[in-house]
């Protein structure tokens, strides 16, 4: 998706979908779903890792995600960079964009503004589509100290809306919003050109993405307000594999018909 797709998109005001994914084989069927943008989240470093925070996911993490995820699909994919990744240097951070792109990723997303608007513009002047992240950005963990919503309070509600701004000025072709009031979504949404995505940020940003595993219903552990389940995953996939065991107990696998002459 281009900024000139996204900017369409916002201006017709069609909704944009995004999904996260970290493996071919969810690529390959998510590839036959109507989604518009698939996002190699650094969340993958908890979904896929079992790590409890994103801080752990590393370039090696992220590249092998994303080469994954190119090979099962031909939509457009947003890869993230990891932590610290952006953050040491205009050199470092552009040959990590580019090991992000030579790995299948079609954009890059960062988190937060200051700090990365110089990374973001010449990022943007190589050809290469930047998506923002603003709001509860989970590798500020440390410093949030918590998954909590974010720009409650005026300070920080002026402080999210002013990274929003930059980000556009710098090129960003999209920017999510992650947790934060609906009003300050709706606020952003109105004034920026760019269409914003949002994650626990209300029904007036121009899109919405979900982690894959929350949507599906297999991260029972993990159910914030923001989280709706389409499909128990967990409980089907244990009925499945329960219903195999029983049948290997019980002699009732395999038949005659799925057994060689
Ligand atoms: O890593 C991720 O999954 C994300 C989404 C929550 C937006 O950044």
């Amino acid at each position: 998706m281009t900024k000139l797709d996204a900017l369409k998109r916002k201006q017709l005001k069609k909704k944009i979908s995004m999904v996260t994914c970290y493996d071919f084989w969810s690529a390959r069927w998510l590839d036959k779903s109507k989604v518009d943008l698939i996002l190699v989240g650094d969340s993958g470093a908890m979904i896929q890792s079992g790590h409890k925070s994103t801080i752990p996911a590393d370039m090696d993490m992220m590249v092998a995600f994303t080469k994954n995820v190119a090979q099962g699909t031909s939509k457009h994919i947003v890869a993230d960079l990891p932590f610290m990744s952006y953050r040491k240097g205009m050199d470092l951070g552009l040959q990590n964009i580019e090991k992000l792109i030579r790995a299948g990723a079609n954009s890059v997303k960062l988190e937060g503004a200051r700090g990365n608007i110089e990374l973001i513009e010449r990022t943007v002047e190589s050809g290469i589509p930047v998506m923002g992240h603003v709001g509860l950005t989970p590798q500020f963990i440390n410093q949030f100290g918590g998954f909590k919503v974010q720009g409650r309070e005026q300070e920080a509600h002026d402080a999210i809306l002013e990274e929003a701004r930059l980000l556009e000025q710098a090129g960003a072709f999209a920017v999510v919003l992650e947790c934060i009031p609906h009003s300050l979504a709706a606020k952003i949404t109105t004034e920026m050109k760019i269409p914003t995505i949002g994650i626990g940020a209300g029904l007036e940003c121009d899109g919405q993405v979900l982690v894959l595993h929350d949507l599906l219903g297999l991260n029972t552990d993990f159910k914030p307000k923001f989280v709706r389940r389409y499909l128990n995953g967990e409980e089907l996939m244990l009925e499945a594999v329960d219903r195999f065991c029983t049948d290997v107990a019980e002699k009732q696998f395999p038949s005659p018909e799925e057994a060689y002459d």
